[in-house]
C-alpha cells in the first residue's frame, strides 16, 4: 500500500483553494483504495522553524561531532525528512504569494534540504553538480493564484516564482515524478476561474488514475 503525505502551505485555514484541491486529492485516493495510509505536514498554520547559525554548522559536520545544541537544531529538519522518506506519494498545496511560494513552505524547503541527508554534492561534475537522495516517489504540485497568465508563454509568466522554483529544489533531493496542477484567476470570481476549478477536480482524479495503473 503506498504512503502519502499531504502538505498544506496555505495561511488561509479556511476558504483555502489550495487545501480544497489536496482535499479531493485525498477523497479521491480514499474512494480507490481499502486501507488508505495519509500523514498530514501542516506548515501554513504553524510555526515552521527558521534555520539558524546551530543548524547551518550542524548540518554541515559528520553527525557524530555534532553538539547537543546542534541535534537539538536539526529536529524538526530531522521530523520533516523521515516524513519525505517514508512517503511514496506527495501531494503539496502551494498558494502563490507575492509571485512565490507561501514564506513557511520555504522554511519548510530550507528545513528539507540537507546535504548528505536529500541530496549530495557531485565535486567536479559541472554538468551535473547534485544528486538527489530521495527515490521513487510521485510528487502532486496543487498551486493556485489569484492572477492569471502565469504558465509558459503567457503575459505573466515572468513574474512566476512558484512553479520552477518548487520543480527544481523537489529535482535536486531526487523527486522527479512531478504532476503539476495549477488554479489561476481565484481572486476573480469569473466564468473562467470556475471552469479552471472544474477542470483541476477532474485532472486530479485522471492523474491519480495514471499512477495508479
Ligand atoms: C499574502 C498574499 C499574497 C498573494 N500574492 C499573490 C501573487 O503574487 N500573485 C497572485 O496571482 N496571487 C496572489 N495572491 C492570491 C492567492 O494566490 C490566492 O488567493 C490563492 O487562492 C491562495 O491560495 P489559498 O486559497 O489556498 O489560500 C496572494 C494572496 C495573499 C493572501
Amino acid at each position: 500500500m503506498k504512503k502519502v503525505l499531504v502538505i498544506n502551505s496555505s495561511a488561509r485555514a479556511h476558504n483555502s483553494q489550495s487545501r480544497k484541491l489536496t482535499e479531493i486529492f485525498v477523497d479521491h485516493w480514499k474512494s480507490i483504495h481499502a486501507d488508505p495510509v495519509i500523514h498530514y505536514r501542516e506548515l501554513g498554520n504553524t510555526d515552521v522553524p527558521h534555520i539558524n547559525q546551530n543548524w547551518i554548522a550542524a548540518a554541515f559536520k559528520p553527525a557524530s561531532t555534532r553538539s547537543e545544541a546542534e541535534v537539538e537544531a536539526l529536529r524538526t529538519s530531522d521530523i520533516y525528512i523521515s516524513e519525505l522518506r517514508d512517503a511514496d506519494v506527495i501531494v503539496l498545496g502551494s498558494p502563490m504569494y507575492n509571485w512565490s511560494v507561501s514564506s513557511t513552505l520555504k522554511a519548510y524547503i530550507d528545513q528539507i534540504l540537507r546535504v548528505n541527508e536529500t541530496w549530495k554534492i557531485n565535486p567536479g561534475d559541472k554538468q551535473n553538480p547534485y544528486t538527489g537522495l530521495l527515490e521513487n516517489k510521485t510528487l502532486f504540485l496543487f498551486l493556485t493564484r489569484g492572477a492569471q497568465g502565469y504558465e509558459k508563454g503567457e503575459y505573466n509568466e515572468h513574474l512566476n516564482f512558484q512553479s520552477n522554483y518548487l520543480r527544481t529544489v523537489f529535482n535536486i533531493i531526487g523527486i522527479t515524478n512531478i504532476h503539476v496542477v495549477a488554479v489561476n484567476g481565484v481572486s476573480f470570481d469569473g466564468e473562467k476561474f470556475k471552469e479552471s476549478i472544474e477542470a483541476s477536480h477532474q485532472n486530479i482524479r485522471e492523474l491519480i488514475g495514471m499512477e495508479e495503473n
